[in-house]
């Protein structure tokens, strides 16, 4: 996800961009740029590194111009690389975009372009979008008919901004899944992928849509449907304070982050279907080169190696062991060049990982990173790389970087099943189309079905619990050890996860009416056993919370508090039951008062041993 400012009005443009793109800064920060009109020219800045570093570097420019375009990058596809950097420019110089989103038919589109002889600076999806205007203008009577040409023509995610010498006063933007926000101020206008870039300078805001174009000028904004259509729109005042407003509204950024979730399932998703599809290769992975799959990996990212034990072994039919990191690097491994390893790290620079992936390659493994993070360490020394297109995660508790990590993981599996013959192309779509509908499975559980109310009315009966207990089985079983986690490291309570079907081999011991038990009872191969595993539960007087779908009346007559999860293919129900442990770990320390983004002793990315 990466921060877009527009301006046009009668202010320094280099100014109030830069300080725009400061307060986007949350949604990515390994490269910044900007584009101004001078003189007829554009003239395009760019630098690697933090919006700070480039501010300086910009005002010893003495430059001055009344419009411009503005970015800060987390690097989707493409190495944060200064070339990478938007804005990106037509081969005329005339035209320059910036975008944030995943432009899904790059792979074609390129191929289009060079062959109408366009030269390319940048492994960016994003150059295509330049060069498709410059295109198009070709067949257009004037710019903003060959902008909506383009828009027409490109599929996945986008917001845009683009400036062209052709109309040195307008800004011309487009809106598609990446969020886009115009605000109009006192002679000057603004354009940005979120309103704390504008918010100092005016709170009144027009919110594109989806299939939404906008042309801006110093006096207001024309919108247009993606035919040209006019579209009347209604003028917001925006209720935020700045603090708040960088959190999108929200309190904190844990809980804008798992609100995130369906965007960013639905955006790994789409960042992986060029190599899922075969349009383009899995580069650095040979799939007859490996007969074995060793999984390392910490805390959360360690959970989703547990379930893509699942995946690899039923789908793909190949044996996989799952290790922490820190324990892989000195169980001195069985490893030789028959042993794929998939290291999983949101952040890329775990020191446990990164050493066990190091130790892997030394006895002859092939690497594969699953990550968030572009250029990155683990990205870095790996042979391949599938990343996750959660955007920034700032919140130290992990969220949306652990489901978009399953989704990258159940979507290699699928790959690697029909690569290595395991599964037939029909069996993979219809697998593949399970998926698909996942992001509307989440966005019902958290928008419509109002569930969340229902997890923060029980979060409220526990928040003074001093213990609590994490049951589930088969593929739910990690999502025990994962809800556990989060209540540990931001509520401070000492929680468990465990095995249901191990309890009677000691920890029912645990069992009061005081402690709350709860339970993923979510359907499929093994729901009654984890409902008898619930009897054994009551029968002791604990306090059982289950999670199930509707329609499940033998956990639900047992069950002392519910939460109704959307039913799912049973491999994937751990993409949608981890999201209620989510919000009931967040809620149990936002009622304790804890500082939820920040918690005691903990580091977003553990780089040391
Ligand atoms: C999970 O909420 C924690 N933030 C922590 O366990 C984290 O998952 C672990 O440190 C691994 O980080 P990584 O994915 O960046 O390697």
């Amino acid at each position: 996800m990466c921060g877009i400012v527009g301006y046009v009005g009668r202010d320094n443009a280099k100014n109030v961009i830069i300080n725009g793109l400061k307060r986007l800064e949350y949604r990515g920060y390994d490269s910044a740029g900007l584009a101004l009109i001078v003189n007829d020219e554009i003239k395009v800045f760019k630098r690697v590194g933090k919006i700070r570093e480039f501010e300086i570097e910009l005002n010893r420019l003495n430059i001055y111009s009344n419009i411009g375009i503005g970015h800060t990058r987390w690097a989707t596809h493409g190495r944060p690389t200064l070339e990478n950097a938007h804005p990106h420019l037509s081969c005329d110089g005339k035209i320059a975009v910036v975008h944030n989103g995943i432009v899904e038919n790059y792979a074609p589109l390129k191929e289009e372009l060079l062959s109408k002889g366009h030269t390319f600076t940048s492994q960016t999806d994003t150059e295509v979008i330049v060069h498709l205007i410059e295109e198009e203008l070709k067949t257009s009577k004037g710019f903003f008919e060959a902008f909506l040409k383009t828009v027409n023509r490109l599929k996945g995610s986008f917001a845009i901004c683009a400036i062209t010498t052709a109309e040195p006063d307008k800004l011309f933007c487009a809106r598609k899944d990446s969020p886009l926000v115009v605000g109009l101020g006192d002679d000057e206008s603004f354009v940005a992928s979120d309103v704390p870039a504008f918010l100092p300078y005016t709170n009144r805001a027009v919110f594109l849509e989806d299939g939404e174009v906008a042309v801006v000028d110093r006096k207001g904004a024309l919108f247009y449907d993606f035919s040209r259509a006019p579209v009347k729109k209604e003028v917001m005042k925006i209720p935020w304070s700045l603090a708040q407003a960088e959190k999108g509204g929200y309190k904190h950024f844990m809980i804008k982050e798992i609100y995130e979730q369906p965007r960013a399932v639905a955006d790994t998703i789409s960042g992986n279907t060029a190599w899922f599809k075969g349009e383009i290769p899995l580069e650095g992975i040979e799939p007859s080169s490996f007969d074995r799959v060793q999984i390392v990996a910490c805390g959360t990212s360690y959970h989703a190696g547990l379930i893509a034990k699942f995946f690899l072994e039923n789908f793909a039919k190949i044996p996989a062991e799952v290790d922490y990191a820190s324990e892989y690097r000195y169980r001195n491994p069985v490893v030789n060049d028959r042993t794929l390893v998939i290291a999983i790290t949101q952040s890329g620079e775990t020191a446990d990982t990164l050493a066990a992936m190091r130790l892997a390659k030394s006895k002859g493994a092939k690497l594969l990173a699953v990550c968030n993070v572009i250029g990155s360490t683990a990205t870095r020394e790996a042979d391949c790389v599938i990343y996750t297109y959660a955007g920034p995660e700032i919140s130290v508790a992990s969220t949306k970087a652990f489901t978009t990590q399953l989704t990258a993981l159940y979507l290699f599996s699928l790959w690697l099943a029909r690569e290595r013959g395991a599964l037939g192309t029909e069996e993979v779509e219809e697998l593949y189309s399970h998926l698909l509908e996942i992001p509307s499975k989440i966005e019902a559980f958290l928008n419509r079905e109002r569930q969340d109310e229902t997890v923060k009315r029980i979060a409220l009966e526990f928040y003074k619990s001093s213990d609590a207990l994490y049951l589930g089985r088969h593929v739910n079983y990690p999502i025990a050890l994962e809800g556990a986690l989060k209540l540990k490291e931001i509520s401070y309570i000492h929680a468990e996860g465990y095995p249901a079907g191990e309890m009677k081999h000691g920890p029912i011991a645990l069992i009061d009416e005081k402690m709350p038990v709860i339970v993923v009872a979510t359907k499929g191969s093994i729901y009654e056993k984890i409902v008898s595993n619930m009897e054994e539960v009551k029968a002791r007087k604990g306090k059982v919370i289950a999670l199930l779908n509707p329609g499940s009346p033998e956990a639900e007559k047992i069950a002392d508090y519910k939460i109704e999860v959307p039913q799912v293919e049973e491999f994937l129900s751990p993409i949608v039951s981890v999201i209620p442990l989510q919000l009931f770990a967040y809620y149990i320390a936002d009622f304790l008062g804890y500082d939820v983004d920040q918690p005691r002793n903990l580091a977003k990315s553990v780089t040391v041993e």
